[in-house]
């Protein structure tokens, strides 16, 4: 049978540094990950930063294969955002993100310092991805920021910059999977939040999907916090989630 990499990213929100530390090993620890990815972000890298997580998920629970998703969500001046991902590659990030509101030539100094930092580093290049517009906002909150447009309309166009510019996929929610696979092709990360596992509790997320509904619409990468940090059994949360959106050598 075909190995499917592991789509799972599980969200470590916390200050805690033993808390994240404990965790990561037991998800994603030897001998082998439970998740395809860790997701630390703002909260634990202000808290902690660059010393915090080469503490809290070392170099052997990495040489595990495991993905990481630092989601820094940068948005400043293109100089800026440049010296920030100049900042972080040697962290050896999978994943970025940065805002897509941050305009055409911010985002394609962030792809361009990615390549050229990950190349004086010889690293692997971390890949970019947009948010778009978040899922707080609704069209009233928009329409404040003069921005005449539905959310959805605005997302689309927004995934659009985003590829244009460079950048390897978009966060984006489970409703807006299907029209994102098909506007921006087969190759464009979808990192999707919002994710609950059969039968479990949705806590603040309000249009939740399960794994397999999400991945089935296209998404290519889940976000999955509380339901794997707040169990009781955190490893075999993972598990459970990963096996429910397709992963079959656990
Ligand atoms: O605990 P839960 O599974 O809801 O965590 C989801 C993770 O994805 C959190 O880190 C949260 O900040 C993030 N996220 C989200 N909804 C969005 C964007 C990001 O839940 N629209």
């Amino acid at each position: 049978m075909r190995t499917r990499a592991n789509p799972v990213y599980c969200g470590i929100d916390t200050t805690d540094l033993a808390q994240a530390t404990r965790l990561i090993q037991s998800i994603a620890g030897a001998p082998s990950p439970a998740v395809g990815g860790i997701k630390l972000g703002l909260e634990f890298f202000l808290a902690h930063g660059a010393p915090g997580v080469r503490y809290a998920f070392p170099t052997p629970v990495r040489a595990t294969g495991v993905g990481f998703f630092l989601d820094l969500k940068l948005h400043d001046i293109p100089n800026t955002v440049a010296g920030g991902i100049r900042a972080v590659v040697e962290l050896e990030p999978t994943y970025i993100t940065i805002h897509v509101q941050g305009g055409r030539e911010m985002l394609r100094a962030a792809v361009a310092e990615a390549v050229d930092q990950s190349a004086r580093l010889r690293v692997t290049r971390p890949m970019l991805l947009g948010v778009t517009v978040l899922t707080s906002l609704d069209r009233s909150d928009l329409e404040a920021t003069g921005v005449l447009a539905e959310p959805s309309d605005q997302v689309l166009r927004l995934a659009n910059l985003a590829q244009e510019s460079g950048l390897d996929g978009v966060i984006c929610s489970p409703l807006e999977i299907a029209a994102l696979r098909q506007v921006c092709g087969p190759d464009f990360v979808l990192m999707v939040p919002g994710i609950r596992p059969i039968g479990s509790d949705a806590n603040d997320q309000k249009r939740a999907m399960t794994p397999r509904q999400a991945i089935d619409l296209g998404a290519t990468h889940l976000v999955v916090g509380r339901p794997i940090y707040r169990a009781a059994d955190p490893r075999a949360a993972a598990e459970a989630i990963s096996r429910e959106a397709g992963v079959n050598h656990l």
